[in-house]
């Protein structure tokens, strides 16, 4: 059965907790993820208190089993940011779900394109260890995934690359630009 979509503001004080779980547990594979005592819990406090940010979960039942943020940033552009699926639940059609109804949602709002950054900061993709500079733009074609990054899967809900931010997690390490326009 497909997911019921609903705002984090709906959610218990154990399914925010929970969020925050997933949240340090999807992105455990990342240095740069929220490993320090309580970021995690943190960062999902300011989907609830930031009037620039709203965020979105899936529950089956009671259990969270993922959930999506989106940042007010441009006037028309604004920010994925975060979207993570609980490792147990993940595959499963969650985090398209999760796109799907955050896309609606701010497409009603005016939205015209959704932009996210997806980090390369532990080898998931050809662009890892590699000098960007120069010709950051050309070395955008070449990108592809050697795992399971998750640019293939923002690939696959049509997205596509728009910039290369070089070194931006460390040598070697950029974070990849992608956008869809709603
Ligand atoms: C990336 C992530 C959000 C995907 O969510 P999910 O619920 O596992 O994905 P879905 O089951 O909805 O997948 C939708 C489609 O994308 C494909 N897909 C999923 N993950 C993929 C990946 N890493 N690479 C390529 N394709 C992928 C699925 O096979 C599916 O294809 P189909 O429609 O042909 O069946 C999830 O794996 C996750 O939380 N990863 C860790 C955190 C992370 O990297 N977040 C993004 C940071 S920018």
């Amino acid at each position: 059965m497909a997911p019921r979509i609903v705002d984090v503001k709906e959610l218990t004080t154990a399914q925010r907790a929970d969020a925050a779980r997933i949240l340090r547990e999807a992105l455990a594979h990342m240095p740069s993820a929220y490993n320090e005592p309580g970021e995690a819990e943190a960062e999902v406090q300011t989907f609830l208190d930031d009037p620039e940010r709203a965020a979105l979960a899936a529950v089956d039942g009671e259990v969270v089993l993922g959930w999506i943020g989106v940042i007010e940033s441009y006037s028309h552009a604004w920010e994925l940011h975060p979207l993570v699926v609980d490792p147990a639940h993940q595959r499963r059609g969650v985090g398209a779900a999760l796109t799907a109804a955050l896309e609606a949602r701010v497409k009603a709002q005016g939205v015209l394109t959704l932009y996210l950054g997806t980090d390369d900061d532990y080898g998931g993709t050809n662009l890892f260890g590699q000098a960007l500079f120069p010709d950051v733009a050309g070395k955008i074609a070449t990108l592809r995934s050697t795992g399971d990054h998750a640019s293939g899967f923002y690939r696959r809900l049509g997205y596509e690359v728009v910039g290369l931010i070089p070194d931006a997690n460390g040598p070697g390490r950029p974070d990849i630009m992608m956008a869809k326009r709603l």
